[in-house]
């Protein structure tokens, strides 16, 4: 890898508890070109250097996914270069191949993100089979809702594991949906709702509601994150036993999550998988994930210039 560059834009989006789609397009316009600058510069390459150009067109926003589309038809164009489409969710499996320097594959993959949580079978380092996802939110949608149903700072995921620090994960016991399902499912909705009840009170209720005290505040975090964590591992065992792979790789923001990691690093002790989990900066979005657009191009994986974006999750085969 020559350079990683990430143009965050939490800031922007943070005093409104979630992404905005049109700010986010918006601040795509503003810094693609600088940062196609920067990625070179570092490089210390040239765009006479390079071999192709790759660009996620699924899944994802889709204002975001054209302005990139976009930016990346135009430079296979005049530069005259192979365009390569990659997966967001296949590239940050593929995150973990780059963290381990060596093929990972065959491998059940793990994407537990802002936006999803798939379960997939990764029969090679190209070919990634969809085997379940969420039927309402996703897992780090469950982090980020709750952060701010308790008032915790945007994004949830990492405000909620600080708060759970000092909470205890048995005060409260929130619904693990789906943990006993024989699907390979998830549903983190009844969770999120399970919380704003607990915090707000149950509608209709006459019960009275505790203060939301900073104990309290800890307390239903960290009873939170135990939930999400109990059905995210146990989900990932239910894949890993049926399918029969010997290696897990999990990415996606969530996957930056200490007690996750540590709870993933027990449950392959356990069952004799190996866990291939990528250092937190490359769980979160980031640069190097594109280098899945590596594999394909060498394979010849190359689309043509009317590519167009799907911003939805593909179906399952
Ligand atoms: O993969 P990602 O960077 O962006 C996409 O959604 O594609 O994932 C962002 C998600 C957010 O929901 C954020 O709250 C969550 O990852 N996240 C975490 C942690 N760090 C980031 N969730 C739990 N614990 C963390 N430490
Ligand atoms: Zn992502």
């Amino acid at each position: 890898m020559l350079s990683n560059i990430v143009a965050s834009q939490s800031e922007l989006h943070e005093r409104f508890g979630g992404v905005v789609p049109e700010i986010a397009s918006r601040a795509h316009v503003e810094s693609i070109l600088p940062v196609i600058d920067r990625a070179l510069s570092e490089a210390g390459a040239k765009f006479t250097d390079l071999a192709g150009i790759a660009v996620v067109t699924e899944p994802g926003l889709v204002g975001s996914l054209l302005v990139g589309l976009t930016a990346a038809k135009t430079l296979a164009m005049v530069l005259e270069l192979p365009l390569v489409a990659v997966n967001h969710m296949e590239a940050h499996l593929y995150a973990c191949r780059l963290a381990a320097g060596r093929d990972v594959f065959p491998a059940v993959g793990f994407v537990v993100s802002g936006g999803h949580s798939n379960l997939y079978d990764c029969k090679s380092a190209v070919d990634y089979e969809l085997l379940g996802t969420t039927i309402d939110d996703a897992a780090g949608e469950a982090f980020d809702k709750v952060a701010a149903i308790l008032g915790l700072s945007y994004p949830g995921g990492p405000s909620i594991a600080k708060a759970a620090r000092d909470g205890d994960p048995t005060a409260y016991t929130f619904p693990r949906t789906f943990l006993r399902d024989e699907q390979l499912r998830f549903s983190f909705s009844g969770l999120k709702t399970a919380v704003l009840y607990e915090v707000r009170g149950t509608p209709g209720s006459f019960r009275e509601v505790p203060p939301l005290t900073t104990q309290r505040v800890a307390d239903i975090a960290a009873s939170f994150q135990a939930a999400a964590i109990e059905v995210l591992v146990g989900k990932c065992r239910q894949a890993v036993d049926l399918l029969g792979h010997d290696r897990l790789c999990v990415g996606g923001g969530v996957a930056a999550n200490e007690l996750l990691r540590a709870e993933l690093q027990r449950m392959a002790e356990k069952t004799g998988v190996e866990l291939l989990i990528a250092p937190p900066e490359y769980c979160t979005d980031n640069a190097a994930m594109a280098g899945l657009g590596w594999e394909l191009l060498e394979r010849g994986l190359t689309s043509p210039l009317d590519l167009d974006v799907t911003p939805g999750l593909v179906r399952m085969r």
